[in-house]
């Protein structure tokens, strides 16, 4: 029997405290509410969380990729090669600079880049001359590249990080999905030469907007600090006098105080929102694990598990229907989902403008014929996590063969 949900319920929503609410009121009451005093706060609580020697609070994690790719001095020579399953932001970044983008496929189970698909793309695109890992295509000079932590699984960091060694490149870790989570005993934060986090509405934790670079290297922090704020050698909050001087043209990607009020509230409550997620996703896979033609998240093996999203993939020779029918049955219960993600080569503006061949991602492309994401989000009650568990197996009753 079919019970619709009196109110819809989002794939995912942040959760707010009343605390938050009241210590963004004293920063909006104090005069002070641009970058200033609680993003230093912020940032200095981030590293101790990730155990990194700099973080730097962004007003997105699209902010950060851009300003970590600058401070390695990218150019349009360059190529940079990420993950063919991630969102825009991860290769738009590397557009910007008139760049080339290199796209890996994916493992099956994950939807990660590991070192087979990193191999295979280079032995497919790549040259190795001089030192230095030439796209073939482009003859553009490899310099770095972006693994993405797709969901909060997180990518075999060792072994990425040897293969950067061998090639001379920089490593950018996207881990829009992955806080907190950890491979083998560090965090994600603490593992390539930078790690950038996103603190968008939906993420592990929110600032509205917002994003978090750390890195090991503090030269290379000093200028995304600098490049952060129009390239203006002082922030006005710690500036002694009215003289500053410009000395790069930066961007204006600083967070506010108002955010990192609600960044440092986010933070305190991290590991009880990833609790929950853990307690959710882990019901969700004891519920669903008789059900024929459903492919359920693993644990991560090596680490742990943000739990950012609970993907899920449906084969419909099995299931005897497929991911589109159940995206449009769960709204008849009035539930929401999501997919994570259309592949970047399937897109309209990359296909327009780069050579990207799908047959490269076979791994890819099953997962974009059967993937979809669940509402998993902290805040979600009792009664919301059976709503889901309930339609999604009415689904499955009602197509059984
Ligand atoms: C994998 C991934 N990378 C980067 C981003 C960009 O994050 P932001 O919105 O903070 O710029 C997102 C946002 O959804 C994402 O999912």
């Amino acid at each position: 029997m079919k019970t619709m949900r009196k109110q819809f319920l989002p794939f995912a929503l942040p959760k707010i405290s009343e605390k938050t609410i009241e210590d963004v009121a004293n920063v909006l009451r104090s005069g002070w509410i641009t970058q200033g005093p609680k993003v230093k706060e912020f940032e200095s609580s981030f590293k101790e969380f990730v155990n990194e020697k700099e973080a730097i609070a962004l007003n997105s994690a699209t902010a950060g990729l851009h300003l970590c790719l600058e401070t390695i001095g990218l150019t349009s020579n360059d190529a940079v090669i990420t993950s063919s399953v991630t969102f825009t932001a991860s290769v738009e970044v590397i557009c910007y600079f008139g760049a080339e983008p290199i796209l890996t496929d994916v493992d099956p189970v994950k939807n990660l880049m590991t070192i087979e698909t990193l191999l295979q793309c280079i032995e497919t695109n790549c040259k190795f001359v001089n030192q230095k890992l030439i796209h073939i295509p482009s003859n553009k000079t490899v310099k770095a590249i972006i693994p993405v932590h797709l969901a909060g699984h997180t990518c075999d960091m060792e072994k990425i990080i040897e293969f950067a060694k061998k090639y001379n490149l920089f490593i950018i870790e996207d881990a829009a999905h992955a806080f907190p989570a950890k491979h083998k005993n560090k965090m994600i934060g603490a593992w390539g030469d930078f790690t950038v986090f996103s603190f968008y509405a939906t993420k592990g934790i929110t600032t509205g907007e917002g994003g978090m670079v750390t890195t090991k290297h503090k030269d290379h922090a000093d200028r995304i600090r600098l490049m952060r704020l129009h390239g203006v050698n002082r922030d006005s909050y710690n500036r002694p006098s009215w003289y500053y001087e410009v000395v790069e043209a930066g961007f204006k990607y600083n967070l506010t105080d108002i955010a990192a009020a609600i960044g440092i509230n986010q933070l305190n409550e991290a590991c009880a929102f990833w609790e929950r997620r853990t307690e959710i996703a882990l019901k969700y896979n004891q519920e669903f694990k008789n059900l024929n033609g459903i492919k359920l998240p693993i644990l991560d093996e090596q680490g742990i598990h943000s739990w950012h999203l609970y993907r899920i993939e449906i084969d419909p020779e099995i299931a005897g229907f497929g991911r589109d029918t159940l995206a449009d049955e769960l709204k008849e219960f009035n539930i929401g989902c999501s997919l994570h993600f259309i592949p970047i080569f399937e897109h309209p503006f990359y296909k327009k403008n780069y050579n990207f061949n799908r047959n490269d991602f076979p791994n890819a492309n099953k997962m974009y014929e059967k993937c979809l994401s669940l509402p998993l989000f902290a805040g979600m009650n009792d009664d919301d996590v059976l709503d889901v568990v309930n339609a999604v197996k009415s689904i499955f009753q009602k197509y059984i063969k």
